[in-house]
């Protein structure tokens, strides 16, 4: 299988470091505009394949889309990331002319492809991409839900002092600072409601540090993060290359699905061979889906502004 991952930074180097370690495509494409930059980053990485194990093969390219025809998974990483300070929507003015552009290099080398998008603010370049393309729905999937999760389980896990992966949980909504809405109430140690071991004034910071857990890492970094990102690409990478059927919280164009239509935003999928084979109808409180309707106002008030830069 190959994946091209556009945009070497950070986190899209990230992504080829994790997808060729654990050897879940056969061979990874890196590109980027920045003359040679991917290339240096693909042969860096390529040399760690003997001392780590892996047989994956890593190329990079400069802006040499017809070195990523036939790709199986393309991620969409390109673009400026935040500056602490900065909120993701912030970003639209630089980032939508480059994922239009990018999405559209992309279909013409490889027409099958699957596209995810990390590029921020990430629903509305989800959406984008969407519409710059014309794929179907199950084809654009936006990576939020399963960076925003592994930050919430980790709170959650630091609450409880207890091993990060004896924790389930999950954050739908936006990927934004103030639209993604972790689920504090269904989260569990092993099955038993996390509300049993943590009370409600505990809850609600582990929920308030992970709606800011990219801007606190962006204060800290002086830049975004970009290992935890690039392990939440290669996690949803794996799913859709060997048809888990992983239920991934992931930024999908809604048609009705828990009341919203006409915007990408994050909600529980099954992910597998087809990309996004089906939204999960998890039931939510009042509470909880009067958050998911103001997240979805914000976020199609960000799909709104493309209007005037597109
Ligand atoms: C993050 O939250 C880059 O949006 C990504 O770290």
């Amino acid at each position: 299988m190959k994946v091209t991952i556009v945009g070497a930074g950070n986190v899209g180097a990230s992504c080829a470091e994790y997808i060729a370690q654990k050897q879940i495509a056969s061979k990874v494409v890196l590109l980027d505009i920045k003359e040679g930059f991917a290339e240096g980053k693909a042969l860096d990485l390529f040399q760690t394949a003997t001392t780590l194990g892996f047989n994956t093969s890593i190329k990079g390219v400069t802006n040499d889309y017809s070195a990523t025809a036939g790709s199986d998974v393309v991620v969409i990483t390109s673009g400026v990331p935040r500056k602490p300070g900065m909120t993701r929507e912030e970003l639209i003015g630089i980032n939508a002319g480059i994922v239009q552009k990018v999405s559209e290099s992309i279909l013409l080398h490889s027409p099958e492809a699957f596209i995810v998008v990390v590029s921020n603010p990430m629903d509305t370049m989800t959406y984008l991409a969407l519409k710059a393309t014309g794929l179907p729905k199950n084809r654009i999937i936006g990576m939020g839900g399963a960076l925003d999760s592994s930050r919430f389980k980790t709170y959650l896990s630091l609450a409880l002092d207890k091993p990060v992966n004896d924790i389930q949980g999950m954050v739908i909504g936006g990927h934004g600072d103030t639209t993604m809405i972790p689920l504090t109430r269904l989260a569990s140690y092993n099955g038993a409601p996390v509300s049993q071991y943590l009370d409600a004034a505990s809850l609600e910071k582990v929920a308030a540090d992970t709606m800011v857990g990219g801007a606190t890492l962006t204060k800290l970094l002086g830049t975004s993060a970009w290992y935890a990102p690039g392990a939440s690409v290669a996690f949803l990478v794996d799913s859709i290359l060997n048809d888990y059927k992983r239920m991934i919280p992931c930024s999908v164009l809604l048609e009705g699905e828990y009341g919203l239509k006409d915007l990408c935003i994050g909600v529980p999928c099954i992910i597998g061979a087809n990309g996004i084979e089906s939204i999960v109808d998890v039931d939510l409180n009042a509470e909880e889906q009067a958050l998911l309707n103001a997240s979805a106002q914000k976020v199609m008030a960000m799909n709104e502004a493309l209007n005037d830069i597109l």
